[in-house]
């Protein structure tokens, strides 16, 4: 089976939606190993809870983030992935990790993308007053929230929602997004071109598939 290492900072949600998506065989893979930089992320729990390796690798241990990321890449390859997947892992990551596993790694981000990368993507949409929020997967890059976007999911916002409401709108969003994102990956269906990404052979638009 394909084997799929997860990165996670917090709650894991995300985790637990490419858990069911493995349970009901429609990942296209195992997930091998979750590691966390915080050791007491909700995640790792959901983790062990389905009988998953949970690795916890606290950042705060390391003196560079050169450090931290060398110590990340060799928990990472004793596990011998295909795919990585950024699951609200809260972290910059350094160009030598990112090079190390180009074209190979998925990231979820909480927008639109290009709009709103980075933090606080909610409160930065509700106060431009926008009328459509979402969240994109996208695969990772030297640049932050900038590699080529793979599939992203709209929403409407009104007039009566909060940051609170909103996340948890994107939240739903993201559980149907990225297991599809990572069945496409470990299917042999989506790859990284160097400039773009491809399904089924034919380039995405710059934003994915919506
Ligand atoms: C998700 O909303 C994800 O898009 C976001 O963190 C949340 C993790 O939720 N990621 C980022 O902001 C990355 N910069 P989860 O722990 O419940 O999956």
């Amino acid at each position: 089976a394909r084997r799929i290492v997860v990165l996670l900072s917090g709650s894991g949600s995300n985790l637990q939606a490419l858990i069911e998506a493995q349970s009901h065989d429609r990942l296209g893979g195992e997930i091998v190993a979750v590691i966390s930089n915080e050791a007491d992320a909700y995640g790792l729990k959901r983790a062990r809870d389905a009988g998953i390796d949970a690795v916890a690798l606290p950042h705060r241990e390391y003196d560079s983030r050169e450090a931290y990321d060398g110590a990340l890449i060799k928990v990472i390859e004793r596990h011998e992935p295909d795919l990585i997947v950024l699951a609200g892992f809260m972290r910059i990551l350094t160009p030598r990790f990112v090079q190390r596993f180009l074209g190979r790694m998925l990231n979820i981000h909480p927008s639109l993308l290009p709009a709103y990368r980075g933090l606080n993507t909610h409160a930065q949409a509700l106060a431009d007053g926008v009328s459509e929020h979402g969240c994109s997967v996208h695969f990772v890059t030297e640049e932050l929230d900038g590699g080529p976007v793979v599939i992203q999911a709209a929403l409407k916002v009104s007039a009566d929602d909060t940051i609170e409401t909103l996340k948890e709108k994107v939240h739903a969003r993201e559980h149907l997004i990225y297991p599809i994102a990572v069945g496409w990956f470990l299917n042999g269906r989506l790859q990284y071109s160097g400039t773009g990404a491809t399904l089924d052979g034919t380039a995405l638009p710059p934003q994915g598939l919506r």
